[in-house]
């Protein structure tokens, strides 16, 4: 039972609104603009609203200038909401700045929180004051990482000598170190190799899993997001779209199946469906390719079997990545 104690985020009715000053073309234009103030409000998020719990790993997707990372920005405390309600681990970011850093880690993939001239150490030895982080549970946690990020590996390379892979790693470590109950990833994968980008998932997962931290994150890498996360929230233009599991979300959306059918021996289609299209024929073996907006897996089933004794089906659907672009173009 998932009791409100249990909710970690909590975000209602958000808005948020960017003031720029609106630019005039040309020259003439941008010196006319430093007399004339001429603002222009940008709706970044018009209206969001969904709530974490404890333990969960959520994946927040969207296409560019959905308002994912003015989200994540908000939700810790760099940017100020226009209106709507924020908890973060119980507290409004905005407000309860020192306390609730202690409750939270967040890493950007694009920057590092890092000092850039200071060794990797030392930048630990600073977060552990800043923190005020025990000295057991910090040597602990140490140990935790070092296993799991080999950060041994750099320990004593000033962070802007670090690979990007490094790089990553020690952030993630310094995000998690004081060991919140919240951690926000904004693109956290960005310029990954692959191997790295799997040890990433794999560290996430572990994360998530042995610390039991609430994890909530973006990334264009739908691998990340089919890999990592049960839960998918995925926002356009200000607003939700889809908030639910990753299964239901590709069950729901994911338009084209292929199906690899074998049969006994060779198939006798007498009337295909209008929705579905034979792939491939070869001897024992039939592929199909069917559109959901037409037929259904299960109405299919039923015709199967009069072509012919069927020993194995195998189902392959659609990706997340086609399914988000082909939702994203329209
Ligand atoms: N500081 C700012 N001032 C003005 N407009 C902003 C500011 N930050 C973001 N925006 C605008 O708000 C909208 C949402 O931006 P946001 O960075 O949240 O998108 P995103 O979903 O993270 O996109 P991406 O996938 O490209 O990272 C965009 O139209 C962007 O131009
Ligand atoms: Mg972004």
């Amino acid at each position: 039972m998932v009791s409100e104690n249990d909710l970690l985020i909590e975000v209602k009715d958000l808005r948020k609104e960017f003031k720029v000053l609106k630019k005039n073309p040309g020259l003439a234009g941008a010196l006319r603009s430093l007399f004339s103030r001429n603002y222009q409000i940008i709706e970044a998020i018009k209206d969001i609203s969904f709530s974490i719990h404890q333990g969960e790993l959520v994946g927040y997707v969207g296409p560019n200038g959905a308002g994912k990372s003015t989200t994540i920005k908000i939700l810790c405390g760099i940017l100020f909401p226009t209106s709507g309600i924020i908890k973060v681990a119980g507290f409004t970011p905005s407000i309860d700045r020192r306390k609730f850093a202690m409750k939270l880690g967040v890493m950007f993939g694009q920057r590092t929180q890092l000092w850039w001239d200071l060794p990797v150490s030392e930048s630990f030895d600073l977060l552990k004051s800043i923190y005020k982080i025990e000295i057991n549970a910090y040597r602990k946690n140490l140990e935790f990482f070092n296993d799991i990020f080999g950060l041994s590996e750099f320990w004593g390379q000033p962070v802007r000598r670090l690979s990007l892979g490094q790089r990553v790693r020690a952030d993630l470590a310094a995000a998690l170190i004081h060991d919140p109950n919240v951690l926000l990833l904004d693109e956290p994968t960005i310029g990954l190799d692959v191997l790295a980008r799997s040890r990433f998932r794999e560290l996430i997962k572990m994360v998530n899993r042995e610390k039991k931290t609430t994890i909530l994150l973006t990334s264009h890498d739908l691998g990340d997001i089919e890999m990592i996360v049960h839960r998918l929230i995925l926002i356009d233009k200000g607003a939700v779209k889809y908030d639910g599991t990753l299964k239901k979300f590709l069950k729901d959306y994911g338009g084209q199946k292929n199906l690899l059918i074998n049969f006994s021996s060779p198939p006798r289609i007498v009337r295909l469906p209008a929705g579905a299209e034979i792939l491939n024929l070869k001897d024992n073996f039939l592929e199909i390719k069917i559109d959901t907006a037409h037929i259904s897996y299960h109405d299919l089933l039923k015709v199967l079997p009069k072509w012919g004794n069927v020993i194995d089906i195998q189902l392959e659907s659609d990706s997340l990545e086609t399914i988000l672009s082909d939702l994203y173009k329209k």
